[in-house]
This record gives structure tokens, C-alpha cells and sequence, in this order.
């Protein structure tokens, strides 16, 4: 794939639930593309285990707005914000509305940029960016997910059970769906990858064939 040269920025939207890939995918159409992407759960995730280290209730939705407008860039260089832990904070502070609103400038304006952007996360084509180029929801079954994070995990050397994180997908899957602001839902014109019977590679490629189609559909319409 050719790199992104355009005086219009060049906008990729991942959206998905948590452990179909997105992230992976996202960074590698990313290098692909020759633009910088924005991992944007690490802005929930900063957010929760700050206040969660101080011992401040996740549920405090004012509290947790202060945290999510002092927010520094900084922050999301922390060393700890991948794993599950974090993980399951971000999701808890990502319901509260004043949350979300305080982060929608940093991403709009990481996007807005030249030559473009890739950014994942679970509204970024639907909130963020709804007039992004490029709008993929990847998905996989609740199963796949939980059996790959399994695995994941394992490798790691991590005790880990495939019917516990399963119950944890499911209860986090729902969470970030059913919260009454920017719940994780495709976009109207986005395009669904999903990736239960693919491999990280038969992934990309999909994902790849998608942003051509688009860009070539894109200058022929210019
Ligand atoms: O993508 P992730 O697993 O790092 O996201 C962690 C949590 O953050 C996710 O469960 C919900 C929340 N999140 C969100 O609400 N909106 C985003 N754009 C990104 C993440």
C-alpha cells in the first residue's frame, strides 16, 4: 500500500469491542499508510487507573471529568495501561458523558492533522471523526476473542481460566455498548471486518483491500 500524500489529512476510523484486534490492525494500516495513529482507550485507561491509584470511585462522574480535563499527554506513556486491569477501569469511566466530552478536542485534533491519522477505539466513526475516509468495525465472536486473549495471556505464563476472560468479554462487551453516550456501535457507513476466521495477516488484508477500495472510490470522485 502507498503511502497517504493528500492536502486533505487522510482519516482511518477503527472501531470494535475490546480483544478483536483493532489495535494491532490499526497500527499496521498505520505504518502501512505512513500515518501516526491514536490508540484512544489509552485515554480511558490513563484516566482510570490515575484515579484508581489515588483510591477515587470510578462512578464519580464530576470527579472523573477533572481527571479526563487535566488529562496530559504525558499519561499516555505510562508503562501499565495495557493490560486487563486498566482495561476494566477505562471501561468504567468511559460511561460518564463528561468524560467523553472532555477528550473529543485532543482526538478531533490529532485527526485534523496533515497528512492524516489512524485512530482506534469504540466511537471514533460514529463521534469522533463521522466524516472520517475510512470507517472498519472489526469484530469476532465473544468466543474467539476470549480464547485469543486466553492464549495471549498464557503465553505470557499468566494462570489464567478461557471461561473467566469469556465472562469478563461478555460483561465488558456490554458495558461499552449499553452506556447511554457514544455506546460501541458501527457507524451507518462503515465497513464490518470480521475477523473470527482470520489470522492477524488474512486481517490486514482484508483491512488493506477496504482503505483501496475507499481511496480509489475517493479520487475518482474528486
Ligand atoms: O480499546 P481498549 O480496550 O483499550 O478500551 C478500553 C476501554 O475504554 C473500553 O472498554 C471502553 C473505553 N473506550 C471508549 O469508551 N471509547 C474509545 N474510543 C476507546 C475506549
Amino acid at each position: 500500500m502507498t503511502d497517504v500524500a493528500s492536502s486533505r489529512p487522510f482519516v482511518v476510523a477503527i472501531d470494535g469491542p475490546a480483544a478483536a484486534g483493532k489495535g494491532t490492525l490499526a497500527l499496521r494500516l498505520a505504518e502501512a499508510l505512513g500515518l501516526p495513529h491514536l490508540d484512544t482507550g489509552l485515554l480511558y485507561r490513563a484516566i482510570g487507573k490515575l484515579m484508581a491509584e489515588r483510591g477515587f470511585d470510578l462512578d464519580d462522574a464530576a470527579l472523573a471529568t477533572q481527571f479526563a480535563e487535566a488529562l496530559d499527554p504525558e499519561d499516555l506513556k505510562r508503562g501499565d495501561l495495557r493490560g486487563r486491569e486498566a482495561g476494566e477501569l477505562a471501561s468504567k469511566v468511559a460511561v460518564h458523558p463528561g468524560v467523553r466530552a472532555a477528550l473529543v478536542d485532543f482526538q478531533r485534533t490529532f485527526a485534523a492533522r496533515a497528512p492524516g491519522a489512524v485512530l482506534d477505539g469504540r466511537d471514533i466513526g460514529t463521534v469522533i471523526c463521522p466524516d472520517a475516509d475510512v470507517k472498519i468495525f472489526v469484530t469476532a465472536s465473544p468466543e474467539v476473542r476470549a480464547r485469543r486473549r486466553t492464549d495471549e495471556l498464557l503465553a505470557k505464563g499468566r494462570d489464567v481460566r478461557y471461561e473467566a476472560i469469556l465472562a469478563e468479554t461478555r460483561e465488558r462487551d456490554e458495558r461499552d455498548s449499553n452506556r447511554a453516550v457514544a455506546p460501541l456501535k458501527p457507524a451507518a457507513d462503515a465497513v464490518v471486518l470480521d475477523t473470527s476466521a482470520l489470522d492477524r495477516d488474512g486481517a490486514f488484508a482484508a483491512a488493506t483491500a477496504i482503505v483501496e477500495k475507499k481511496r480509489e472510490a475517493t479520487s475518482k470522485g474528486a
